[in-house]
C-alpha cells in the first residue's frame, strides 16, 4: 500500500495558488509569482524540498502550463474543467459561501436554492473531489496537509476518506456566521459543509470570533465538534518585507506621482481594497462625504485617497458594486472639488507598488469592513506610514480584536458616526498618532505570516 503514496509530507491546498501564468505573443509562458500573507507564509517552509502546493488553474495561461506540463518548483495546480470551475467558484464559494460568511444577503440580493443552485453544488463538489483525490495521491505517509478557505470545505472529509494515515487541517480566512445565519442553507448542504470540516482533525480560524461561531454551528446541525480541534491564529502584516519593499525605488516614484495628485500640504484618508461588497467601500464614502459636509474646514485641507482593486468581475454584482464606488466617488468630486482640489483619487488599476506609497503619505487610514476575517490593510498602514497613522476600523473586521484598542472603531453602517470618526482621526495630535501608530504596529506585526504557518503546522501535529 505505502508504495502508493506520494512524497510531499507538508501540503497546502488552496483556490487560487502562489503563481499564475499568461501566454506571450510569441508563445512563451510568463510566471508571476503572487503576493499575500498566505504565500510568504508558505515561502517559510519553501525551502523544504517535500512541500508542495495543490490549487487551481485560473487563467487560460495556467491551464497552457498545465497541458504543457510546465511548472513551479513545489506547485501542482489542477486543470478543473472551465464550468465545473465556474459552478463550484463563482456560484458556490464566492456567491453562497461567502455572502452567508459576510451575512451579505439583503433584499433583493437573497439566496434562492433552485434546480440551479443544486446543478452548482453537484461542481462544488466535483471540485472539492478533485482537490482531495490529488492530496491523496501527492500525500507521503503521515504527511500533515492543511486545506485553505471557504472553496475547500469538504475536502477535509472527502481526503479523510481516502487517506485516514494524514494529519488534516483546515484554515478559514473568512468570518463564520453565526448559527441563525448559516441555518439559511438547505439543511443538507449546512450539513455537508459541517462534516466536511469536521474530518479534519483541527480547524484553524482567525479570531476567537469566527472559531466561536463554527462551534456554535458544529453544536446546533452536526451533534458536536467530535474528535476535531479548533484553534486560532490572528495572521499578522510581515514586517520586514513591507518596510523593505515599500523604500524600494518604483515606490518612491509612486509616492512622487501620488504627493502631485494631492497637492501640497493636505491631509490623506487611504483605504486600499478590493472592489468587495463585504469591504463596504460606498458607506466609507459616503462618509468622507458628510465629514467635507459638516466639517467645512477639512474642504480643501484633505484628499481621500481609494484603491478600490477589481475583485470577481464575473459576477453581476460586483460589477455593479465597481460602478457605483466610480458614481459616488465622480459626484463628491462634481460637488466639492475645485480647480486646485481633487477630494477623492480613486485609483481601480491594481498596483502594489502604489499601494505601498499610499500607506506610506497615510495620515488616516479607513478600514470599515461590514465583516472581514481579519483584514490585513489595517495591520499593514501602520507599519509602512512614514509618519504614523491614525486607524478607523470597523469593529466587524477580525483585526478589531488585536488592534481596537488604538484604533477608533466604527459600526460600519452608521455613516455619520464614521464620518465623525474620520474628523477625530484627522484631528489626532502629531504625538498621539504617532505613538498609537506604534503600539498598532507592533500588534499588527505579533504573528508574522511565516510564524502563523508554522504554528498551525505545529498545532496540527501536536
Ligand atoms: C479572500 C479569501 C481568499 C481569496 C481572496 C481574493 O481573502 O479569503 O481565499 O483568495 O479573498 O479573492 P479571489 O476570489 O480573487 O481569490
Amino acid at each position: 500500500m505505502a508504495s502508493t503514496y506520494g512524497a510531499a509530507r507538508v501540503l497546502v491546498a488552496s483556490n487560487r495558488g502562489p503563481v499564475s501564468y499568461t501566454v506571450g505573443e510569441d508563445g512563451s509562458l510568463d510566471a508571476k509569482r503572487g503576493g499575500g500573507g498566505l504565500v510568504s507564509g508558505l515561502s517559510a517552509i519553501g525551502s523544504d524540498a517535500d512541500a508542495l502546493w495543490v490549487c487551481s488553474a485560473l487563467s487560460d495561461g495556467d491551464r497552457e502550463a498545465v497541458r504543457r506540463g510546465v511548472g513551479a518548483d513545489g506547485v501542482r495546480m489542477l486543470d478543473i474543467p472551465a464550468d465545473v470551475h465556474a459552478d463550484a467558484y463563482n456560484g458556490i464559494a464566492n456567491s453562497v459561501l461567502w455572502f452567508v460568511h459576510h451575512m451579505l444577503y439583503q433584499t433583493p440580493l437573497e439566496p434562492v436554492f433552485d434546480a440551479e443552485f443544486r446543478r452548482q453544488w453537484a461542481s462544488y463538489e466535483a471540485y472539492n473531489r478533485a482537490f482531495a483525490e490529488a492530496l491523496a495521491e501527492e500525500a507521503a505517509q503521515g504527511a500533515a496537509v492543511v486545506v485553505q478557505d471557504y472553496h475547500l470545505t469538504l475536502v477535509p472529509g472527502m481526503l479523510r476518506e481516502l487517506r485516514p494515515d494524514l494529519r488534516i487541517g483546515h484554515f478559514s480566512h473568512t468570518p463564520w456566521a453565526p448559527p441563525e445565519y448559516f441555518r439559511m442553507l438547505p439543511d443538507d448542504v449546512a450539513g455537508q459543509v459541517l462534516r466536511g470540516m469536521l474530518g479534519a482533525d483541527r480547524l484553524g480560524f482567525l479570531t476567537e470570533r469566527w472559531a466561536e461561531a463554527f462551534t456554535a454551528c458544529a453544536e446546533r446541525f452536526a451533534g458536536g465538534l467530535g474528535g476535531t480541534r479548533v484553534g486560532v491564529h490572528g495572521l499578522g502584516a510581515d514586517a520586514d518585507f513591507l518596510r523593505a519593499r515599500s523604500h524600494e525605488p518604483d515606490v518612491e516614484e509612486r509616492m512622487a506621482a501620488l504627493r502631485q495628485e494631492i497637492g501640497e500640504g493636505r491631509r490623506t484618508v487611504v483605504r486600499v481594497d478590493r472592489t468587495e461588497l463585504s469591504k463596504n467601500i460606498v458607506r466609507g464614502l459616503l462618509a468622507y462625504r458628510r465629514l467635507l459636509e459638516t466639517h467645512a474646514e477639512w474642504r480643501e485641507r484633505v484628499v481621500h485617497v481609494a484603491f478600490a482593486y477589481p475583485s470577481r468581475q464575473d459576477l453581476a454584482v460586483y460589477r455593479d458594486y465597481t460602478a457605483e464606488v466610480q458614481r459616488v466617488a465622480d459626484e463628491i468630486n462634481a460637488e466639492y472639488g475645485t480647480p486646485g482640489w481633487t477630494p477623492v483619487v480613486l485609483h481601480v488599476k491594481d498596483d502594489f507598488a502604489r499601494s505601498l506609497a499610499a500607506y506610506r503619505l497615510a495620515d488616516v487610514a479607513l478600514v470599515n469592513p461590514i465583516r472581514d476575517g481579519m483584514n490585513l490593510v489595517a495591520k499593514e498602514v501602520p507599519v509602512v506610514s512614514d509618519a504614523g497613522c491614525a486607524l478607523v476600523l470597523s469593529r466587524e473586521a477580525g483585526a478589531h480584536e488585536e488592534l481596537g484598542e488604538d484604533a477608533i472603531t466604527v459600526n460600519p453602517y452608521d455613516v455619520t458616526g464614521t464620518a465623525t470618526a474620520l474628523h477625530e482621526a484627522l484631528s489626532m495630535r502629531p504625538e498621539e498618532r504617532a505613538e498609537r501608530s506604534k503600539r498598532l504596529a507592533a500588534a499588527a506585526t505579533a504573528l508574522p505570516p511565516a510564524q502563523w504557518f508554522v504554528d498551525q503546522l505545529d498545532a496540527l501535529r501536536g
